[in-house]
Formats: structure tokens, C-alpha cells, sequence
């Protein structure tokens, strides 16, 4: 079945929790590419009957590899455009069209100014409108989609709050065309982009909840594991004005098109055992026996076998006798990931532990994406590996300048330029120069301008300095920390990198020199287009590099989560406790990175909530638990 074709009759069991027809897909150039050859269908399909196709487009980094595809199709398949007129769902309230972030632009540049369609056939919402004229022109958008003839196929994305155009919390089933205030998370989400959360618009225009569902058909894609919460809410909770994806639930002919890591909540992917057969090897007793003790709220020694029966995974106790047996094997394997040896402990018996005792010491390499994640996702581990005498090093993977705010840049020209005249001498007249010149370029472009080069490499030296700060109060001395500046975040902004060769060279030649035993990354679950995700994607491209050496086959992978989610119970497995005061000690190494809003940084929470849902197992009750996966 396409994946533009009416839903028809839901059939199966996961369609029994699934309320708007989904198709999961390998990943989102798969899921683009299956849509884009659908859309290029429909167009000829008009094209044959001399009529025009009416499309609803949406900004954000989901659709961005759709337009590339059809960009594609448009250059090397001459498909035409000529017959297609769009509308576009949103538009940021205040922003002139050619405003760096203002979706008019980006819809020029990720598809309009490569393709050949008519520039009176492309609608967007107009930002720059005055706040008296806002009612009017909402009104005359409405009008327009209604003259085209109604939307014939709206493309969608889906905010974290569940938002569909701009429609936040609150948006009634019938709402049209308006302005709306922004959502604070959706703001937060938008803070990259803008350089800090201050300078997102308060306001946009949306196309409405009823807008949307008007059109005969829609196709929401999500990518990411940041996505697959709200993802499964939208698909398989209630229908409500809280979240707007929810009314895609009332639509005929709506899809949710999503990849492995976004659909990751649904049921069928998270508990498959309850809509259908699935085999009961150790990692699915595991995931079952975790559940139903997080379900019941009891440790996992106390299931009993009617609460196996009754949540629908009395299964495992027909293959493996009674849940008092089971309970054990599971209580044992959740109680063998938790060690506070990350590096392996010498000298002992290693088969039940996470990682090998020998050789020790090990190299160890820890990679950061961005100059904070790794201090903030496994601050306490860095320490325990250093103090237990590993040989450890942190590679900072981009310069992370695009984070630092111009006011952080500002205070640090200033007192140079200031030192400079204190000290009035010859040798510091050259700083004293750069700083003022790095202060004219800081004015002159103005809040959204593009960094110069003094300004981007000021804002990169803010952080090192940061980072290794940071590093030191984990134990680790600067000499212990490199600094990859992949090229890829040098020449991009934040939703739209893009990796080269150039990066993987980059991590290729750092992991040829230092040949780890264990390395640490994060990224493979994140939006692919996210920086975490393309710096995790030059270390799995550059690993296969080397695949044949022996290094590499003694070499442990393992993966920790960056801000998007907490990992599972039952995903972890290794667990690194930490005391209160190594809680402490890592909050003391986040708080280093004061150029960056430690709103962002904190990472305390996460840590105790894993800890806490380890003691609900019956495990021993931490403070807090670091938690990894070991890349299979
Ligand atoms: C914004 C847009 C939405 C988009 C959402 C998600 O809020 N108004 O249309 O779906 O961002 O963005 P992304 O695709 O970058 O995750």
C-alpha cells in the first residue's frame, strides 16, 4: 500500500492502539524519498489531466530531505513544477521574508529557488503584517487556499508539544488561519536557531487545526527519537486540543510517516508482545519484566504470576516456568549492569560485569558533539575513569561558537581591549587591536548577522576555555582534551549541517592515532539531522574505516543520551552510580560552562530519575545513575 492511499478498514491488532495509520520506515531519506515519489506522481497525474495540484508545505528540519528529494527529481528526472501552487502552514510573527529565520527564506532556499514553479503560485503567511491588518489577512489566506481549490496533499511536521503549523496547546479542532502565541518549549526548541531563547518571536500566524484538516490528505513525518513520545501520543492517545497531531485521528485519509527511533513509543515497537507474537529471548524478558514492574510499582522479586497474565505477557512464564524464576534471571541481569568500574575492574572475574577487566589501563575515548555533552552526560564516569587510572581523553567535536551568545563574546573583547589600555604596552597592543576590531564586528551585524571569523574563533576559545575547566574538576587535565572543530558546524547553523568526507577524515585520523579500547558517544537516536546525530554518524564512518584491524575488534563502543530522553530501564546496560557528592562534583563541572544558559546544561534530573527507577526495580537506591548502551 502507498503511502498517499486511503487507510481503509483497520485491520490488524496494532491498529487497536494505533488510531491514525502509520508507516514506520528504516530512516527519514527512505520515508522522504517513498513520499516525494508519491507527490511526483500526483503532479503528473494533473499534469495528464492539464490541472493544477494544490500542496500544503511545512519549515523545520523534518521536511528538508523531502525537498532535497524532489530538487532531485525536479533536476534529474525534469519533473515540473509549473502546474503546483502552495501554501505554507506558518510564518514567524515579525520577521521580514528575507530575515535569516523567517520560513519565507527557508522555503526559498530548501526548495522554491530550485525548482521551476511560478512565483504567484507560492503562498506564505505574511510576518511583516501590522498587528491591526492581522485578522484581514488571515482571512484572506483562508480565501485563497478555498479559490486554489483546497489543499489536495499537506505535508506536516510535529513540534515537541504536539503542534501541528503553530497550532500549541489549546488549539480548538475548528481554529483557522490566525496568529498565536508561541509555546515556551516550542520557543526553547527554536533557541539554537535564534542564537538564545530571547530572540525567538513571541508570536506566529498558523494555518489552523480545521485549516489543516481540510485538506484531502495528510502526511505528518517524524524523525528521531526526540519525536517519539509525543509522536505516540498523537497516534495512540485521546483525541484533545492539547495536542493538535491528535486531530489527525478524525481525518480519512491522514498517515504518520515515521522512522525506527520516532516510532520507538508505539506500542507495537515498545511493548510488541501486546499486539502480537514476538520471541521471548533474553533482551525481551528483560524489556517485559522491567515494564511490568515499573507498571505495578513493584520491584521486580515481588511479580507475581497473575501480573504477568494479566498485562498480556503471561507467555514468558509458559517458556520459562514460574515468574518466581523469571523475576530472578531478570533481577540478576538488571543487578550485573550497575558497576562503578566504567573502565572495567582489574583482577577480577569480568563475566557478569559491563566491560572486561583487562587490559588495563585502557585507553579511553570519549567523544563530545558539542564542547558541553559529554561533562553533562557522564561527568561523574569521566572522574570514576580517570581516578581508576585509565588513560582518558575527551575529543571535543565542534567548537560549539554557534551556542555562545554575542554578550559572552562582548565582555571577554571588552576586558581584553580594556587590559590592553591598563597595561599600554607594545606587546598587548595587538590584542587590544583584535578586541576592538572583534567589538565593530559585533555591532555591525547586528543580532542575526553571520559571525566573522574573530567573532566565531572568540566564541570558540570562550568555550574551550569552558570545557576545560569542566574536564579538570572530572579529573582530567587539559593536555587530556582535543579539539576536533569538525568542519561541518564551521560552515553550517544549527537544523541544517551538513557532514563530508572532511569530518570523518577528521575523526578518522584521531581514532588511528589513539586506538581506543573503549570509546564513549552519543547521537544514534537523535533527528538526523541533528548535530549529535552527524557527529555520531563520522565515528561510525570512520570505525568502519578500520574494521579489519584488530584494534578496533577490542574496542567497546558505548553510547550515552544526550538531553533528548532518558533511556529505558531496559536499555541500559551499563549503569555508573553516583554518591551525592559526586552528583555535586558534576554539577560543580557543568556550572564551568558559563557562557551557556544552564537552563540547557542541566542534567541532574535525569540522572535521578534513572536512579530512582533502579531502586522501584529493587535494585540498591544511588542518588543517581549514569547510564550507557553498548553499541551492538
Ligand atoms: C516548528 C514548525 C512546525 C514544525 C516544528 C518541528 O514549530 N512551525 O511546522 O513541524 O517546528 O520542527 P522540526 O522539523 O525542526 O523538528
Amino acid at each position: 500500500m502507498s503511502i498517499l492511499d486511503s487507510p481503509g478498514k483497520q485491520q490488524t491488532q496494532k491498529e487497536l492502539y494505533e488510531k491514525t495509520r502509520t508507516v514506520i520506515v528504516k530512516d527519514s531519506s527512505a520515508g522522504c524519498s517513498q513520499l516525494a515519489a508519491e507527490v511526483a506522481d500526483l503532479i503528473r497525474q494533473r499534469q495528464g489531466e492539464n490541472k493544477n495540484v494544490v500542496l500544503g508545505l511545512a519549515t523545520g528540519s523534518t521536511p528538508v530531505p523531502f525537498y532535497k528529494e524532489l530538487i532531485r527529481l525536479h533536476q534529474q528526472e525534469g519533473l515540473s513544477f509549473k502546474n503546483v501552487i502552495t501554501f505554507n502552514l506558518d510564518e514567524y510573527h515579525g520577521l521580514a521574508p528575507d530575515h535569516r529565520e523567517s520560513y519565507n527564506r527557508f522555503m526559498r532556499e530548501q526548495l522554491f529557488d530550485h525548482i521551476d514553479i511560478p512565483q504567484e503560485n507560492i503562498n506564505i503567511p505574511d510576518g511583516t503584517v501590522s498587528l491591526d491588518a492581522v485578522y484581514e489577512s488571515c482571512l484572506d489566506y483562508e480565501k485563497r487556499i478555498e479559490e486554489a481549490g483546497g489543499i489536495d496533499l499537506q505535508i506536516l511536521g510535529i513540534g515537541r508539544t504536539g503542534h501541528i503549523g503553530f497550532n500549541e496547546p489549546g488549539s480548538s479542532r475548528d481554529s483557522r488561519t490566525r496568529m498565536i502565541t508561541l509555546d515556551r518549549i516550542t520557543r526553547r526548541d527554536a533557541a539554537a536557531d535564534f542564537l538564545g531563547e530571547a530572540h525567538v518571536p513571541r508570536h506566529a500566524i498558523t494555518m489552523g487545526v480545521g485549516t489543516i484538516l481540510g485538506a484531502k490528505r495528510l502526511v505528518l513525518m517524524a524523525w528521531g527519537g526526540n519525536k517519539a513520545e509525543i509522536v505516540q501520543q498523537a497516534v495512540e492517545g485521546k483525541v484533545t486540543d492539547r495536542i493538535s497531531a491528535s486531530f489527525l485521528q478524525e481525518h480519512d485519509n491522514a498517515t504518520f510517516l515515521v522512522d525506527q527511533a520516532a516510532s520507538s513509543q508505539l506500542t507495537r515497537m515498545h511493548l510488541p508482545w501486546l499486539v502480537g507474537s514476538v520471541e521471548w529471548d533474553r533482551k525481551m524478558i528483560k524489556r517485559a519484566v522491567t515494564w511490568l514492574s515499573h507498571r505495578f510499582e513493584k520491584p521486580i522479586l515481588r511479580l507475581v504470576d497473575e501480573d504477568y497474565n494479566e498485562s498480556g505477557a503471561g507467555e514468558i512464564l509458559t517458556a520459562s516456568g514460574r515468574a518466581y524464576n523469571v523475576n530472578i534471571s531478570v533481577f540478576d541481569l538488571v543487578k550485573h549492569t550497575i558497576t562503578g568500574w566504567p573502565g572495567g575492574k582489574p583482577g577480577t572475574d569480568d563475566t557478569q560485569r559491563p566491560e572486561r577487566a583487562e587490559p588495563h589501563p585502557k585507553r579511553v575515548l570519549i567523544f563530545s558533539p558539542e564542547p558541553s555533552d559529554a561533562v553533562m552526560s557522564l561527568g561523574g564516569t569521566i572522574h570514576r575513569l580517570v581516578e581508576q587510572g585509565h588513560e582518558v581523553k575527551l575529543a571535543v567535536q565542534t567548537s560549539g561558537s554557534l551556542r555562545v551568545p554575542d554578550l559572552a563574546a562582548q565582555k571577554f573583547a571588552a576586558v581584553l581591549q580594556e587590559m590592553a589600555q591598563v597595561i599600554g604596552d607594545n606587546t598587548s597592543s595587538a590584542g587590544g587591536e583584535y578586541a576592538s576590531q572583534v567589538l565593530a564586528q559585533l555591532e555591525e551585524k547586528g543580532l542575526f548577522g553571520d559571525d566573522s571569523e574573530d567573532v566565531k574563533r572568540l566564541k570558540a576559545l570562550i568555550l574551550r576555555g569552558e570545557v576545560r575547566d569542566a574536564a579538570l574538576v572530572c579529573g582530567l587535565e587539559s593536555e587530556a582534551v582535543v579539539f576536533q572543530d569538525l568542519p561541518f558546524y564551521e560552515k553550517g547553523r544549527y537544523r541544517q549541517f551538513q557532514m563530508t568526507d572532511e569530518d570523518v577524515d577528521c575523526t578518522a585520523a584521531l581514532l588511528e592515532e589513539y586506538q581506543p579500547h573503549q570509546i564513549y558517544a552519543t547521537g544514534h537516536l537523535a533527528d538526523p539531522s541533528a548535530l549529535q546525530t552527524l557527529c555520531y554518524r563520522s565515528i561510525e564512518d570512520a570505525l568502519e574505516r578500520f574494521k579489519d584491524e584488530s584494534w578496533v575488534g577490542d574496542c567497546r563502543v558505548w553510547l550515552y543520551r544526550g538531553k533528548e530522553s532518558e533511556m529505558n530501564s531496559y536499555e541500559i546496560d551499563m549503569a555508573v552510580p553516583m554518591s551525592p557528592e559526586q552528583l555535586e562534583l558534576k554539577s560543580e563541572a557543568i556550572r564551568k560552562f558559563q557562557s551557556i544558559s544552564q537552563d540547557e546544561l542541566d542534567s541532574r534530573g535525569r540522572n535521578q530519575t534513572t536512579a530512582k527507577r533502579y531502586d522501584q526495580l529493587g535494585m540498591a537506591e544511588y542518588e543517581a545513575i549514569e547510564s550507557f548502551q553498548r553499541r551492538g
